[in-house]
C-alpha cells in the first residue's frame, strides 16, 4: 500500500509536470510567486534572527545594530519588511482572481479554503513581525489587541492568556510572539502551501485520468 507521504509527493510532482491550460496560467503564476516570496521571507528571517535579540532590554539595541553595523543588515531587514507586504498583495490578487474566474467552486473549493487560510496566517505573521521592535507603539497595540481577544468570553480569555504568558504583557509575551512569528506561523504557511499544491495535483491528476 502507498504511504501518505508518497501520495503527497506524487500529487506535487503531478502538479509540477502537468501541462496547464492557458486560462489557468495566471493562477499558477500567482501561486509560484507566493511560494517564492515565502522562501525569501524565511531566508531573510533566518538572517535577521542571527542578530535579533528577543529580550526587552536588548531588542532596540539589536535592531539598531542590524541597521547600522551588520553588513547589508538594512537591506535584509528592508527586504523582509517589504516581502511580507508583497505577500499580502499577491495573496489578495490570487484570491480575487479565483472569485472572478469562478475557480473557487467545484473541484477548486479545497484550494480556495487553503488559499484563504494562507492569507489569514500571512496577515498574522506580518502583525507579529511588526510587534517585534517591542517599542511603546508595539506594547500598546498588543495590549489593545489582547483586550479585544479577551472580550470573546472564556475562549478569548484562554487564548489571550496563552499569548501573554500570564496576566500582563512582559518579557514572556515577547518571547512567545517571537516563537509564533519565526516558527509556528511559517510552518503553518508551509503546510497550507503544500496542501494547496497537493489539492491542485489531485485535481490535475483527476482531469488527466478523465474523472473530471
Ligand atoms: C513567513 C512569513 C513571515 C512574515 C510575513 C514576516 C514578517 C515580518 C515583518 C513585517 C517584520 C517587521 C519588519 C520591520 O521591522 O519592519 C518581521 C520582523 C522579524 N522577522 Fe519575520 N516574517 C516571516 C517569517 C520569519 C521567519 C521564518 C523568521 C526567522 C526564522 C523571521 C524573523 C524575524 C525577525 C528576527 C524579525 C525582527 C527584526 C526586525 O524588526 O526587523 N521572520 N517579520
Amino acid at each position: 500500500m502507498q504511504s501518505g507521504e508518497q501520495g503527497v509527493l506524487k500529487a506535487i510532482w503531478s502538479a509540477l509536470r502537468t501541462p496547464v491550460a492557458p486560462e489557468h496560467r495566471g493562477d499558477l503564476a500567482f501561486g509560484w510567486l507566493i511560494l517564492g516570496l515565502f522562501f525569501l521571507q524565511v531566508f531573510t528571517g533566518i538572517l535577521l534572527s542571527l542578530y535579533y535579540q528577543p529580550s526587552p532590554p536588548m531588542v532596540a539595541e539589536s535592531v539598531q545594530y542590524i541597521m547600522r553595523d551588520v553588513d547589508w543588515g538594512w537591506l535584509v531587514r528592508g527586504v523582509h519588511h517589504w516581502t511580507s507586504h508583497a505577500m499580502i498583495v499577491v495573496c489578495a490578487l490570487h484570491l480575487l482572481r479565483a472569485v472572478i474566474t469562478g475557480s473557487y467552486r467545484g473541484a477548486g473549493t479545497p484550494n480556495w479554503y487553503a488559499g484563504t487560510l494562507v492569507m489569514a496566517v500571512v496577515l498574522v505573521a506580518t502583525y507579529t513581525g511588526d510587534l517585534l521592535t517591542w517599542d511603546q507603539s508595539s506594547y500598546w497595540r498588543l495590549t489593545g489587541a489582547l483586550a479585544r481577544i479577551e472580550s470573546f468570553g472564556s475562549v478569548g480569555a484562554f487564548f489571550a492568556d496563552v499569548a501573554r504568558g500570564g496576566s500582563e504583557v512582559n518579557a514572556t509575551t515577547l518571547s512567545r510572539t517571537y516563537s509564533a512569528h519565526s516558527l509556528l506561523l511559517p510552518w503553518m504557511i508551509w503546510v497550507l502551501l503544500v496542501a494547496n499544491l497537493w489539492f491542485l495535483g489531485r485535481r490535475l491528476g483527476m482531469r488527466r485520468g478523465g474523472t473530471r
